[in-house]
């Protein structure tokens, strides 16, 4: 089977895009300094991205997680393979995912990471397929919504593979 990626989203769009998140990012911190959780693998190029458009200090962290959820289930499951290096207690987190579908690894997060008792915790994603959802998850900042496509690029992957696409593409199996 061959594997066609159609572009959705240009280099330049995404750069574009996180810069805008990143200056309301910025804004609504306030100047006060913040952990910025990116979950591995496929979070990692937004992630560096946004970082570098923040512009309150940033303390980088990073996690490995699994989740496991199924449609009978309200709230997700997560396990943490890798954990953060830093004591989140009392600051404010910012968890940066690269695509919510479900929910359950988003929700489980916050739970999860809600039990350290940090000061505040935000969430951000650069995709979201709202047509998806099964548990309900309070994202504060998206970048783009898209239908029920399967995306790869610009971190994302299919079979660990195209994560190093600069752009964001659907991909078809024709
Ligand atoms: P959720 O727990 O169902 O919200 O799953 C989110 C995770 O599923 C993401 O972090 C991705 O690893 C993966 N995922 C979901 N949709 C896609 C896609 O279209 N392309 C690549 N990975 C995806
Ligand atoms: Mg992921």
């Amino acid at each position: 089977m061959k594997e066609i990626i159609h572009e959705m989203f240009s280099e330049q769009e995404v750069d574009a895009r996180i810069a805008q998140m990143g200056a309301q990012i910025s804004k609504d911190l306030n100047g006060e300094p913040v952990v910025l959780i990116c979950i591995l693998k496929g979070a990692s190029f937004f992630a560096c991205e946004l970082a570098k458009r923040i512009t309150v200090p940033v303390y980088m962290d990073f996690m490995t997680v699994s989740s496991y959820g199924n449609g009978t289930q309200t709230t997700g499951v997560v396990t943490i393979k890798q954990d953060i290096s830093e004591d989140i207690r009392g600051r404010n987190v910012l968890i940066v995912e690269d695509i919510i579908d479900s929910g359950n690894t988003l929700s489980g997060l916050v739970k999860l990471l809600g039990e350290r008792q940090p000061k505040s915790i935000r969430l951000t994603t650069l995709l979201d397929k709202p047509s998806r959802r099964e548990v309900e998850v309070a994202v504060d900042y998206i970048g783009y919504q898209i239908p029920d496509e399967f995306v790869v690029g610009y971190g994302l992957d299919y079979a660990q593979r195209y994560r190093n696409l600069p752009y964001i593409g659907a991909i078809e199996f024709a």
